[in-house]
């Protein structure tokens, strides 16, 4: 096969997988065997630069939006994340920034990469307005009533230091605890229902639902972890002081985020994390590495993907099998 149909087979390949996780909350292939799709894909792509790619998967994040809810058109774009999937790859991204940003020192803040799905939440006046999936990353879809149900999503902000914002979007990480899902899955069997495959499918399933009051007894959480539109708030200078401000509104803010003043400390924290994903009670795949001064962050930019300011590390795949038949057996 030559390597322009090696290329049309991936872009349909990716695009079915995309629907079957994003649009159909039923993924057929493993994380792991889906990243494998998209960098191939990407290696092929930029061999070819003559080949068009305006309608590749590569060139949007996630799934277009289904017509179920209504399309909501984001303020800012919610842009995916690159991902390094071993230690040489994350160095890889801390020379990229050494050469962006010459000597000045850079300090990263590592988060856990809550394996759930992207909200964007609206308060006006410090009021909950409007919720929305991330979709394409330019448009979602309102999900306002679901999220609503969600006992961490604040009806109402804290008031801090004068008025509210006229705008404050928050954005983070609808997920399922695990005792939650299990809770679910052991209802699911008793009653003869189909089990829901891993935590991710059972939030993305909840939230999507087309009646809330099913959405409520759910059980579903959130950690806040990124500013989106603000206006009319205060000013930041780094990351940190937005997850602080965040944190003073009410929000959950994961408490496992550290800030780091080395790579060789970022890798110790993914190692470590690696090692001890299991010792949260939610589900997490990887390390979320963001550099923190805002000002270094708007030197960076974006890709047309992505933010050049930040990282996804992946852990790699977990040995699946014994779960799943165990899952079959019972
Ligand atoms: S930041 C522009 N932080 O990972 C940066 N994302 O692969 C926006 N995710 O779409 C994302 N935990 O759904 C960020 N602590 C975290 C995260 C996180 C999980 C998800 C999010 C995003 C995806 C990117």
């Amino acid at each position: 096969m030559s390597e322009a149909d090696r290329i049309a087979e991936l872009r349909a390949l990716v695009a079915y997988h995309d629907e079957r996780y994003y649009g159909l909350d039923d993924p057929e292939i493993s994380d792991a065997d889906y990243d494998a799709l998209v960098r191939e894909l990407h290696e092929l792509e930029a061999r070819h630069p003559e080949l068009p790619a305006t309608d590749s998967p590569t060139q949007r994040p996630g799934h277009a939006a289904t017509t179920a809810f209504a399309p909501v058109v984001h303020a800012l774009p919610m842009t995916s994340l690159a991902n390094a999937m071993d230690r040489s790859e994350l160095e890889a991204w801390g020379d990229r920034l050494v050469r962006a940003l010459g000597d000045a020192p850079v300090r990263f803040v590592c988060e856990l990469k809550i394996d759930g799905l992207a909200v964007s939440i609206r308060y006006e006046r410090g009021r909950y307005m409007q919720a929305a999936t991330r979709g394409d990353g330019q448009v979602g879809e309102d999900v306002t009533a679901n999220v609503a149900t969600v006992s961490a999503v604040p009806a109402e902000l804290h008031r801090v230091a004068g008025d509210h914002p006229a705008v404050l979007e928050v954005r983070g990480e609808i997920f399922m605890p695990l005792a939650s899902f299990e809770r679910l899955n052991a209802a699911a069997e008793a009653t003869g229902d189909k089990r829901f495959v891993n935590p991710r499918n059972a939030a993305a399933g909840s939230l999507r639902q087309k009646d809330p009051a099913v959405t409520a007894r759910r059980d579903l959480a959130l950690w806040a972890y990124q500013l989106g539109e603000v206006q009319g708030g205060p000013a930041f200078n780094s990351h940190l002081e937005t997850l602080d401000y965040l944190r003073s509104l009410g929000l959950p803010v994961n408490p496992e985020i550290r800030a780091l003043d080395s790579l060789d400390d970022v890798l110790a924290f993914c190692a470590h994390w690696q090692e001890h994903r299991h010792s949260v009670g939610y589900e997490i795949d990887g390390v979320v590495v963001k550099v923190d001064d805002l000002a270094q962050r708007e030197q960076l930019g974006f890709t047309s993907r992505a933010p050049r300011w930040a990282i996804a590390y992946k852990f790699p795949p977990e040995e699946r099998t014994t779960l799943l038949r165990d899952i079959q057996v019972s």
